[in-house]
This record gives C-alpha cells, structure tokens and sequence, in this order.
C-alpha cells in the first residue's frame, strides 16, 4: 500500500482539497483508496458526506481499542473508503505522546490495513506536530500544495528542514502550486523562484478556480461533479504525474 499525504505547515493552501480529488480519481482508476481525514475540522469527512464521529475518538484509535478497519466507512464512490475525523482528534497529539511508539504510531496502524488497499491518502491539519511527525514517517510521498507568495516559500524551507530532520525512511516531497493566479505578477516571479533543489515541484498547476470552491457545496470531489472542467483535468494531471513518481 503506497501513502500518500497532503501536508504542508500552513493552513488553507490546498491540502484538503487535493487529497479529496487525488483520493476520488486513485479509486476511479480501480485502486482501492482509503482516505484518513487526520484533521479535527474533518473537511474531507463533509466533503465526502460521512458523518464526523468516531467510535471511542481518536483515543480509541491511537490506543488500539478500536481497530482501525472497523472505523472506516464506505463513501458514495466504488473503491473509496473514508477513514472520518472528529472533534477530539485536536487531542491526537496527546494520545500519540501517550503511545508506546510515538511517531510511528500512525505507520503502525496503517500497516493493519495494508491489504485492504492499494492507496492511502491522509490529509493532514495545518501544524509541525507529532501528528506531523507520525505522517511524515508513514508516507511515501508527501504532496504539499503552495500558494505561489513570499511566506510560502519561506515555509517550504521549514517543512523540508523539518523533513529533513525526521529519522529514515523519508518520504519523497513533491511540491506543487495551488490557487496560482498567472495574471499577478507576483505569483509568476514566486513560481519561476522557487528552489528546485529542496524536492520535487510538479509541472502541474492548480490554477485558482471557482468551481474548485464549489466542491463545499456540492460536497464532492470536482472530478465527479463536472468531470470534464478544467479543473478536474487539472488534478487528472496532477495524479498522472504524481503516480509515476518513483
Ligand atoms: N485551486 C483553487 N481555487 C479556488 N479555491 C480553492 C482552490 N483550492 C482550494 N480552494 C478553496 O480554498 C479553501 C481552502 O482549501 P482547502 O480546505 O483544500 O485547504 P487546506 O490546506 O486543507 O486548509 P486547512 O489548512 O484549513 O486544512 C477552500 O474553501 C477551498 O474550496
Ligand atoms: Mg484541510
């Protein structure tokens, strides 16, 4: 089971929404996906219409009460499984502080489901944390969308210092830009600077789109929606070229 996460320290940069439509078309290509929303605001939960509780909370999880495959939930989508969050997954740092293997805790449960699923996607709140800790260590990949200004480059540093500084295995950083705007100049300076040197940057951009705002409303994924937007091509190609990533 390959993992991948969208992460990125910073906050309303894309993660969500990336893990929503990258996890939909993972699982419409015939891999069978599970998502694990990781975040108490549980986004991808609504977005995908499943309820927000868990069973004995993320303490229930994280100690081992509950299996992990008994708190995962079918989507509306064939192939598509959604692990949801709730509230008291604010407290996940807590429980993993209080786990005997506290940054591979998550790796460790995931391992649990490894053949119910070709893909796990885990999307992540906005933090370095031990959560952050605990995704880093368990994902193959970590996507990590930016938007194209001055702070996010400045981030982007940290978090690959951060990466950097977690023990091996590391998972693969591929960095692409989110709700990138060509007509400002700025944006167009800030992604022809950004340092390549660091970890990948997909030649995809996601352009900043309406219709992607859409997807709140709708609660779906867009490609399921209005498959044939250009933003639904958008994450089509961003998949392609995240998928043949070594
Ligand atoms: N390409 C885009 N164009 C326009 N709006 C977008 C785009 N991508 C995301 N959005 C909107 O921006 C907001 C934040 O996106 P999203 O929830 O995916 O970010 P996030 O990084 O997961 O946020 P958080 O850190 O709170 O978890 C949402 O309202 C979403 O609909
Ligand atoms: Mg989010």
């Amino acid at each position: 089971m390959k993992v991948y996460a969208t992460y990125n320290i910073k906050g309303g940069v894309g993660k969500t929404t990336a893990a929503v439509n990258l996890a939909y078309l993972a699982a419409a290509s015939g891999r069978r996906a599970l998502l694990w929303d990781l975040d108490p605001q549980g986004a991808a939960t609504y977005l995908f219409r499943v309820k927000p509780r868990v069973r004995g909370g993320g303490h229930g999880l994280i100690s081992g009460k509950r299996p992990v495959d008994d708190a995962v939930k079918a989507t509306d989508f064939d192939n598509l499984d959604l692990l949801p969050a709730d509230f008291s997954y604010r407290n996940m740092d807590l429980e993993l502080d209080d786990a005997k293997k506290r940054t591979s805790r998550l790796d460790q449960l995931l391992a649990g489901v490894a053949d119910d699923y070709d893909i796990a996607f885990l999307d992540c709140p906005p933090s370095a944390s031990l959560v952050s800790e605990n995704v880093i260590r368990a994902a193959n990949v970590l996507l990590v969308p930016l938007i194209p200004a001055t702070l996010s480059l400045h981030t982007y540093a940290q978090l690959t210092r951060f990466v950097s500084d977690t023990p091996r295995p590391r998972p693969q950083v591929v960095a692409f830009f989110s709700m990138a705007d060509r007509r400002k100049r700025l944006h167009r300076e800030i992604m022809e600077a950004m340092p390549r040197d660091r970890g990948r940057v997909a030649d995809t951009v996601v352009p900043s789109m309406a219709i992607i705002e859409q997807m709140a409303e709708r609660r779906a994924p867009v490609p399921a929606f209005a498959p044939t937007s250009r933003a639904a091509k958008c994450y089509e190609q961003l998949w392609t070229e995240v998928r043949n990533s070594p």
